[in-house]
């Protein structure tokens, strides 16, 4: 029997579980699943974890979620196309679910599915590596409850390991000696440890607006963001403000590219994450930055050189979930052999295309729209529930104008489903009054 293995239980490899679990419910034969999760429930970063540094198996930790965390973009653009929200929660629910609802939503899908079995847990995957001669794949995982390692053979692999786990960590005169708080965004739990102080917070892009927003919301005395490239520009309110990049800290004094100066208590470096994949042997490794076309993946998916693997939601993301429904489903269609893949140089020249327009693109709403149109294109390609992402990429523009116009408010809004075409509800709680993360506070009277 044709064996795949899938790396990692997170929307991504969720995705890929429930995309053949879609066919073999239709009467397909499938090939026999094994998803390997190093953490020991799915759900990916969803799965929020306090620990930081190394796990209890001494295993980095993959969580890079924190406390009061609320989704930043509206779950209206994230919905399954199989599986809305109403379904889910049985009535229609406000726009910008904290993590804690996002993460039952996930998990409601795969649980209706019955996939858990096809998840060995607490297994992180070391090493993948192409046998030409036998022409599979040997897999070598360890068993950390067993604390086993072991080897098996797949057809097929497909890597879903994400890729917002391991810091990008840049180097700044004096930080070695600075006498405060310095984390990367990956380690930040817990706002209220910013409580009554004065946060550095560098970067200027989601982990930036977001934990800068946090610091402020939960009571930091001041928040300075400090960029690289130009500032996030949202209307701040006071206690919030931008500054050129930071060029060297003296004691516990920042200094900024403007000449400027700051007293500051914490460093929050918001730079980033890079694409790892230790476990990859040399010639299956995606190499990439974090950008909305990588190379080397016909239709963002398919390793070209070897197309038996195939990388899910290594993108730069405005889209998500659905995003990784329609790679994964595609995915599927090419292991069962509906779709045929172009020849190798076709392959190229086609990532090349898409790579040429992803250079020229200008700003977000290019880029929405450049995203959208490759989720279109995966979507024609097979049954995934078909739906409207121009719709989608329009709720995104209105996303966009709703933060440039009130950057703290912007979680208030609620817009319309276009999977199920209701209008949610307004929250009953402003964002900025919301303190309680929970799943119950969310829910309450919605
Ligand atoms: C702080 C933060 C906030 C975010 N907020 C949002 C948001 O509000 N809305 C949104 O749509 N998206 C958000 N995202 C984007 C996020 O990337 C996606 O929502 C989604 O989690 C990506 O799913 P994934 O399965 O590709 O990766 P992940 O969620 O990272 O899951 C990967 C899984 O692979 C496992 N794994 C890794 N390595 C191995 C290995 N060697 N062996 C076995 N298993 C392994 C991990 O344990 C993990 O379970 C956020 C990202 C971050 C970092
Ligand atoms: N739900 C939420 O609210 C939430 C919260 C946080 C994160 N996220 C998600 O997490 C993902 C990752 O976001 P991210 O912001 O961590 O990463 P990112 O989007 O890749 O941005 C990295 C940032 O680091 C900056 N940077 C890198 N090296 C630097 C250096 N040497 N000096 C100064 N700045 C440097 C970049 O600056 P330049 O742009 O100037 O190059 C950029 O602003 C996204 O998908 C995002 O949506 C969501």
């Amino acid at each position: 029997m044709t064996r795949v293995a899938v790396i990692g239980a997170g929307p991504s490899g969720l995705a890929a579980l429930r995309s053949f679990q879609s066919a073999a419910k239709k009467k397909a034969k499938i090939p026999e699943i094994v998803c390997f999760e190093k953490q020991d429930d799915w759900g990916g970063l969803w799965n929020y974890t306090w620990r930081t540094g190394l796990d209890e198996h001494g295993e980095p930790v993959h969580g890079s979620m924190y406390r009061y965390l609320w989704s930043n973009g509206p779950k209206e653009c994230l919905e399954f196309a199989d599986y809305s929200f109403e379904e889910h929660f049985g009535k229609p629910i406000a726009s910008y679910p904290p993590r804690a609802v996002l993460w039952d939503y996930i998990k409601g899908r795969v649980e209706k599915a019955k996939v858990r079995k096809w998840v060995r847990f607490s297994t992180p995957v070391r090493m993948v590596e192409w046998d030409k001669k036998k022409k599979l794949f040997n897999v070598t995982v360890h068993d950390r409850r067993k604390d086993r390692m072991y080897t098996e053979q797949f057809d097929n692999v497909i890597v879903a390991s994400g890729h917002f786990s391991t810091p990008n960590v840049p180097f700044f005169e004096g930080i070695n000696s600075f006498n405060g708080r310095v984390m990367h965004a990956h380690d930040f739990r817990d706002a209220l440890e910013f409580k009554d102080k004065d946060v550095l917070i560098v970067g200027r892009s989601y982990s930036a607006e977001d934990i800068g927003s946090q610091c402020w919301k939960y009571g930091a005395r001041s928040v300075t963001a400090t960029y690289r490239t130009k500032p996030m520009g949202f209307k701040w309110p006071a206690r919030f403000e931008e500054r050129p990049l930071l060029q060297k800290l003296v004691g516990k004094t920042a200094h900024f590219k403007d000449g400027s100066i700051k007293e500051i208590d914490a460093i929050i470096l918001c730079t980033g994450y890079q694409h790892h994949f230790p476990f990859m042997a040399e010639d299956l490794r995606l190499k990439t930055t974090n950008r909305l076309w990588p190379l080397d993946l016909y239709m963002g998916t398919i390793w070209e050189e070897n197309p038996r693997l195939s990388y899910l939601g290594m993108q730069d993301q405005f889209y998500t979930f659905n995003m990784f429904d329609a790679q994964a489903w595609y995915v599927r269609d090419v292991i069962l052999g509906r779709i045929k893949l172009p020849k190798l140089d076709a392959m190229k020249k086609n990532s090349r295309a898409w790579r040429k327009r992803e250079e020229k693109l200008e700003n977000a709403e290019q880029m929405i729209w450049f995203q959208g149109d490759y989720v279109k294109e995966l979507i024609a390609a097979t049954d995934y529930p078909s739906f409207d992402v121009e719709a989608v990429n329009r709720t995104f523009m209105e996303w966009e104008h709703d933060k440039m116009a009130d950057i703290m408010g912007y979680r208030n809004k609620g817009y319309r489903s276009l999977m199920t075409g209701t209008m949610s509800p307004k929250h009953h709680t402003k964002w900025v009054e919301a303190m309680d993360d929970s799943m119950e506070a969310y829910m309450k009277n919605d």
